[in-house]
């Protein structure tokens, strides 16, 4: 909101998150001259008791120099002043300062509500610009804690690895532990929450910890190392990914340590790698210079993946577990959609990729592609639930136009990243017949791109060794983009197609 003598075109306002509308000027309000005010904030990054606090000392009129805010439970040197008076008055800011001070409440500066505090209060007095200002001493240092606070966030989102705890029998837990130099806990763990949402794990710091119990994130006492178990089966991988992504000849010791502090080595299996990668560093970059002309150009995530995964999962869970830890190849999706059905199912069906329903539940076809296919299944004669679904990929991959997700088509590259688990899947489930729904089940399993309308019909994978017994048929979502008057016939082949499926699945399961 504009101040009276304000001159320029005024910055966008928006009120402080948790406050309502504009407040009156700060010359509006009551003066209290003579008031002292303590305000005191619990240990961490109160970022909602900061507001309040604002709300009520802008509300009294209570200039920056006569508070003392504290915010390690100590209490109050001068002990007479009182605390601001609780009140709903909403603060208006400009958009850039509103979002400066959740980067920086959580600094481990003890000035730091007192500097934001001080910003706030000159920015009400007139200074709408004053952020813009970058060599005014306040804001030069906020904005160095903003980007301090930025780079800890950075650290953690990258470099914390969970470690999985053995439970009681079918279930999993997985901690992590982490030292942020800053009281960003409660800021990093949504990052976790996304990547995460369907496991269940707590991440401990000195400070605090968080957990995720699948649904719900809360927060607790702090932890201690010894907490976290050692390694696990897991680490291998990571090891190998770290290993197959090194490049010798670009060893930046100086960059490397920058960019990884040490301190953060401890919590990360594939670090382990890097003393020994440093010393064969002049080796391996003579022998890469030798090799140089078989190299591939392109990065290869599906190769480094690969080498992540190389570790034989005898089940599924297993399987599960590596691909739900798994970054999707495109970023966006909720998580990852695992194939449901039973091991030992005589027919397989693949279909491309989750689409924006199976993003949200965490199940394959139930959205409305899905449900087209459990109902042609179920007049073809096929039980769903007898059968095993799955996709060539499990991730969604989408573009946001407003609120909707408008599915993307899955490039061969990314196909092939996902090429891995689809083999894996069917080698622990081995069916006697896998479907292939449309040109991207197709290309996964045989990996050459092969008209559906030639193909249509019983297929041997031979990509698979022919293990397999395999049938091409149209994707559902095929018949639902058909204009309505095409739709009843093809609708009519897809479900005869599912016929010729149900009896060789019954021919091949003897
Ligand atoms: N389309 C697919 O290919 N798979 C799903 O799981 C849903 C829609």
């Amino acid at each position: 909101m504009e101040g009276p003598q304000a001159r320029r075109a005024p910055a966008p306002v928006r009120a402080m998150a948790g406050a309502g509308g504009p407040l009156p000027p700060v010359e509006a309000a009551p003066r209290a001259e003579a008031a002292r005010r303590t305000v005191a904030l619990r240990p961490g990054a109160d970022l909602e008791g900061f507001r309040a606090a604002v709300r009520g000392l802008v509300a009294e009129g209570v200039p920056p120099e006569r508070v003392a805010w504290t915010s390690d439970g100590a209490p109050d040197l001068l002990g007479a002043a009182a605390a601001p008076a609780a009140t709903d008055a909403p603060v208006a800011l400009p958009r850039a300062a509103a979002d400066l001070v959740p980067m920086v409440v959580p600094h481990r500066d003890p000035e730091r509500y007192g500097l934001l505090y001080a910003l706030i209060w000159r920015i009400r007095a007139g200074e709408r610009d004053l952020l813009e200002v970058a060599s005014d001493p306040l804001v030069h240092r906020l904005d160095r804690m903003r980007k301090a606070v930025a780079r800890d966030l950075h650290k953690m989102h990258a470099f914390l690895r969970f470690r999985r705890v053995p439970e009681a029998a079918g279930t999993e837990r997985f901690v992590a532990w982490f030292e942020p130099e800053h009281h960003i806990l409660e800021a990093a763990a949504p990052f976790f929450v996304d990547r995460f949402r369907s496991l269940v794990w707590t991440i401990l710091t000195p400070e605090g910890s968080a957990r995720w119990d699948g649904a719900a994130l809360g927060f607790g006492p702090p932890g201690r190392r010894e907490d976290v178990p050692a390694g696990d089966s897991f680490e291998a991988g990571w090891r190998d990914y770290y290993e197959s992504t090194f490049n010798p000849a670009r060893t930046n010791l100086r960059a490397m340590r920058a960019e990884m502090p040490r301190k953060y080595w401890h919590n990360m299996p594939e670090t382990l790698a890097i003393p020994a990668l440093i010393r064969q560093a002049g080796t391996r970059t003579a022998a890469m210079i030798e090799r140089e002309p078989q190299m591939p150009v392109k990065r290869q995530p599906a190769r480094a993946v690969a080498a992540m995964a190389d570790q034989d999962p005898a089940s599924l869970e297993e399987l599960n577990a590596i691909i739900r830890r798994t970054e999707p190849l495109v970023p966006g999706a909720t998580q990852a959609v695992l194939g449901e059905g039973p091991v030992g199912a005589t027919i397989a069906f693949v279909g491309e990729q989750p689409g924006d329903q199976e993003d949200r539940q965490g199940r394959p076809f139930v959205g409305p592609a899905g449900q087209l296919l459990t109902r042609a299944m179920g007049e073809a004669g096929i039980d769903r639930a007898a059968a095993y679904l799955t996709n060539a990929v499990k991730h969604f991959k989408f573009e946001e136009r407003g609120k909707r997700r408008i599915h993307q088509k899955p490039t061969a590259g990314e196909v092939s990243h996902y090429r891995w688990w689809l083999d894996r899947e069917l080698d622990i489930v081995a069916p006697k017949l896998v479907v292939a729904l449309g040109a991207t089940a197709v290309l996964a399993l045989t990996g050459k791109a092969v008209p559906i309308a030639r193909a249509r019909g019983p297929f041997r994978f031979e990509r698979l060794d022919n293990r397999f017994q395999g049938f091409i048929t149209v994707h559902p979502s095929y018949l639902l983009r058909l204009p309505d008057e095409a739709k009843q016939e093809a609708y009519a082949a897809f479900v005869d197609d599912l016929r010729r499926v149900e009896a060789l699945g019954r021919e091949l399961a003897g």
